[in-house]
């Protein structure tokens, strides 16, 4: 019998789950062990600690509902979306448009608009006009591309945080034209405070970190034959344009409005003009959102179908 101490429980916890038949699942689950296992070893964690930690993981799982996604919020704070959407750009195929955080904001179905419609349907606040073309790696306009947008209120509010999380706002989906030209109208949004009233808040207070994401606006933006964008556009003349929470900024994604833009479909507006660049789609390749609507993560159990 195998003598277990604290170097070979990990060859012992690799063995037991040597037989997983999906070779990804075996792969992902084996690092996965290997490098807890070795964060233990290497802060010498206490028993303490360690009820801490479940105490804490527990808070989050509890502070989850179909209008509340607290586990994206603790991947979000600790850098971890945006290492994945960084390794997802990493496998393009095709220069494109930097990817950004889904966050845990977006939702599914938002009402369908037309060319130059406003997102904001109760929210005050000056206006904007946002425009551009969603093109392919040539430079191409991708004709019919589907251009999803959500943001903040000019109070820095999301829908889902409101009084009735059901009723949506500040959100919208658009079509591209034949030549991939989009526009819309909505409020200049405000930076905001992630949602701290919770545990992730609680270690964000702990870590004595400010919490704030500058302005900005997300996007999500496909078409048949390409990979799908998820990305953020932010403001650059915010406070917090170089210490986001969430570490979404990136410098090629910081842009500004521009008065009196005389391209502007709508040039009495202030206007940012952004094109974003789609790749072509590998086969086969998985969806590169790093969220998902937080009513559609409560619905389906992981690992249900293995
Ligand atoms: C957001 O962009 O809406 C967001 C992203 C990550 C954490 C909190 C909010
Ligand atoms: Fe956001």
């Amino acid at each position: 019998m195998l003598a277990i101490d604290e170097n070979t429980i990990t060859d012992a916890a690799l063995e037991q789950m040597s037989a997983t038949p999906d070779p990804r699942l075996k792969q992902v689950m084996a690092a996965l062990v290997r490098h807890l296992h070795a964060f233990a070893r290497e802060v010498d964690l206490t028993a303490e600690e360690w009820l801490e930690g479940i105490k804490f993981l527990t808070a989050v799982g509890q502070a989850c509902t179909p209008y509340r996604q607290e586990f994206i919020l603790l991947s979000d704070t600790l850098g971890l979306s945006s290492l994945v959407n960084a390794l997802h750009d990493r496998r393009s195929t095709e220069a494109g448009t930097k990817t950004s955080l889904l966050g845990p904001f977006y939702r599914q179905d938002s009402p369908l608009r037309k060319p130059g419609e406003s997102i904001a349907a109760e929210a005050g606040g000056p206006e904007i006009c946002i425009y551009g073309r969603v093109l392919n790696s040539s430079g191409q306009g991708i004709p019919n591309a589907s251009v999803q947008i959500w943001q903040s209120d000019d109070h820095g509010v999301y829908d889902l945080q409101k009084h009735d999380p059901s009723v949506m706002d500040m959100r919208g989906s658009f079509h591209a034209d034949s030549e991939g030209r989009y526009y819309l109208r909505t409020v200049r949004p405000l930076g905001y405070l992630i949602p701290m009233d919770g545990p992730v808040g609680d270690m964000i207070r702990a870590q004595r970190r400010h919490g704030y994401r500058p302005a900005h606006i997300h996007f999500l933006i496909g078409a048949p034959g390409y990979r799908e964008l998820v990305t953020a556009l932010y403001l650059r003349n915010d406070d917090h344009i170089d210490s986001d929470t969430v570490f979404g900024v990136t410098e090629s994604l910081v842009t500004e409005t521009r008065p009196n833009d005389p391209s502007s479909p709508l040039p009495n507006l202030p206007s940012i003009r952004f094109d974003f660049t789609l790749g072509a789609a590998a086969a086969a390749e998985a969806s590169g959102r790093v969220g998902a609507d937080p009513s559609q993560i409560t619905k389906s159990p992981a690992l249900a179908s293995h």
